[in-house]
């Protein structure tokens, strides 16, 4: 697993933003801004402050509200567009030609990918400058299944590492249209607009660079799969308890698709596999509720911790 969540606002978008803001900045544009399904948002506003420009975020109303205080706690403006993520990218594309503003996600997009890109970089320096078989990626807008591809490319052209690498994308079921296009065995992407998952960070349902990633997917030989809501949570859940990482679903959807790639019998059993985990579970604690146990309230007495101790039959 390839956790990528201790970045300045704990997900992996902070090292798109960066690299997409210093070149604000070396352009002179007045301001910068995003449209966002909550990660790019913090990473944004974070990035922006420190480089001392305004920020302007347009996100959907679904968004998560812990994702937009974060953003607001920078100095943030916000923009609720009351639609879906591919109307509020859509506000901010026309907001970005009418203005002097760096829109991380549009306009200056390919330094964006550039920040992403440093993701494979270090996959491949942590395991010694080597690649792995295969690296499961979670997918929006399949940019950053794009960025991966990219980065391990150059790596290569730079005769860093050498071998072929499987890319494999997965998104949650109830908003999945790149996994339906691989499955379908169609060239273009068919808009989802009914949009119904827990995975929020991944609620795309016009993926701007969906058939780039369908071609990277098929060019490596990697696959597509999405999960269910049931299915990401038991990844959330099983991040934390067996290996103590607390990641939000949008982040933990590639190990329930890796589960479902073994069930489906669509890896080798000798394949050295890494699963990115994107985002923290920080982001959106609400979600624990859907499987731990409600805390003990008791008195603070003795009596009351023995009845806790029998309940939990410790005693
Ligand atoms: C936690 C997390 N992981 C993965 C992604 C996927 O990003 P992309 O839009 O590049 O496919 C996102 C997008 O917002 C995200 O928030």
């Amino acid at each position: 697993m390839k956790e990528d969540i201790t970045n300045p606002t704990h997900s992996f978008k902070d090292r798109a933003a960066s690299v997409a803001i210093s070149k604000a900045l070396e352009f002179k544009l007045n301001a910068v801004g995003c449209a966002s399904t909550g990660n790019l948002a913090a990473a944004t506003a974070a990035h922006a402050s420190r480089a001392g420009l305004p920020c302007y975020i347009f996100a959907p109303v679904g968004v998560e509200r812990e994702k937009l205080s974060h953003a607001l706690s920078y100095g943030a403006r916000i923009v609720l567009v009351e639609g879906t993520y591919d109307e509020a990218n859509w506000i901010a594309s026309r907001f970005a030609e009418e203005h002097n503003v760096g829109i991380v996600n549009v306009n200056i997009r390919p330094y964006y990918v550039e920040g992403s890109k440093t993701l494979a970089f270090e996959i491949c320096e942590q395991l010694g400058w080597r690649s792995p078989d295969h690296i499961i990626i979670p997918m929006a807008s399949g940019a950053l299944l794009n960025a991966i591809d990219k980065g391990l490319n150059e790596l290569k052209t730079l005769g860093l590492i050498d071998g072929d690498v499987r890319i494999s994308g997965v998104q949650p079921e109830g908003c999945s249209p790149i996994v339906s296009a691989y499955r379908e065995g169609r060239e273009y992407i068919k808009p989802v607009r009914d949009i119904n998952t827990i995975a929020v960070s991944l609620a795309i349902g016009n993926p701007g660079d969906g058939v780039y990633a369908l071609r990277t997917i098929h060019r490596t030989r990697g696959t597509a799969v999405s999960v269910t809501d049931q299915e990401i949570l038991g990844a959330v859940r099983d991040l934390a308890r067996l290996e103590g990482l607390f990641i939000e679903p949008g982040g933990a959807v590639t190990i329930a698709g890796l589960r479902k790639m073994v069930e489906e019998r669509l890896i080798e059993k000798d394949e050295e596999i890494v699963c990115l985990l994107t985002g923290s579970g920080l982001k959106t604690p609400h979600i624990i509720q859907h499987y731990v146990p409600q805390p003990f309230i008791i008195k603070p007495s003795i009596g009351e911790l023995k009845k806790m101790l029998e309940v939990e039959k410790l005693a």
